[in-house]
């Protein structure tokens, strides 16, 4: 077993994972790991390269000849690096986020990272947040936490967030792209987004970030509090 303690956080996209898990991660001490980013770094490559991110062929041929590596500042941001190049804003565009998910239904591409996820874990305390998170990239995670909210909240957030800083937001369309990312990452074949049995569900519909950060601060110190009586 490994003398580090790691963290599962997982689901569906605006949920909050990130925010959240930043602000968890502060608190404990631990590192946080967003493997989203790093789904984000191989769609930034194959639209890069002018190829549709849903095309397996031509993303997996690419696979060999990228680097997708990750580091943190001073401040523990995590910054992404796509063959050496700082892409951490870059991969935060519209455009990135549709082919995120197009790209993460690639079992090449989940192979293809599943290491470099699972060797953080190994070398540090961590809170991870991503889709499979608790049922494939750490099975044996300390604590699973399952996080979600109805999908018009998630639009609503995701709008208001938009709007803070200063970009258009269409909240109906908003809404349509969170729905269809939900289905894809549901439905597709590897690792698909679902609840691992050993995890806890929060549901964040009805509360704002401070209630939804004290509802996961509760269930983690619970979960890590009682192990060390066991
Ligand atoms: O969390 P995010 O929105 O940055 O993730 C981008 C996409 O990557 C998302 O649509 C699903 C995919 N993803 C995944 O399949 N598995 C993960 N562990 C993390 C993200």
């Amino acid at each position: 077993m490994s003398r580090f303690k790691s963290i599962a956080i997982d689901g569906p996209s605006g949920a909050g994972k990130s925010t959240l898990a930043k602000r968890l991660a502060k608190e404990l001490g631990f590192h946080y790991v967003d493997t989203g980013a790093i789904y984000r770094t191989v769609a930034l490559a194959a639209l890069r390269e002018g190829f549709d991110p849903s095309d397996s062929a031509r993303v997996e041929a690419l696979l060999p000849a990228i680097s997708v590596t990750l580091d943190y500042d001073a401040d523990g941001l995590q910054h992404m690096y796509l063959n050496g190049e700082d892409v951490t804003q870059a991969i935060r565009q519209n455009e990135v986020s549709a082919g995120a998910s197009k790209v993460a239904a690639i079992p090449a591409v989940r192979a293809f990272l599943l290491d470099t996820q699972r060797s953080l874990a190994k070398s540090q305390n961590v809170i991870m947040d991503g889709r499979d998170i608790g049922t494939v990239v750490l099975p044996d995670a300390d604590v699973k936490i399952f996080l979600t909210a109805a999908p018009e909240a998630r639009a609503h957030r995701r709008c208001l967030e938009l709007l803070e800083r200063g970009q258009p937001a269409d909240e109906a369309q908003i809404l349509k792209e969170v729905l269809e990312r939900d289905h894809r990452d549901a439905n597709r074949a590897v690792a698909p987004l679902k609840q691992a049995e050993d995890a806890v569900l929060a549901d964040t519909t009805e509360l704002d970030f401070e209630g939804s950060f004290r509802l996961l601060r509760g269930i983690i110190t619970h979960r890590l509090g009682g192990m060390k009586d066991e």
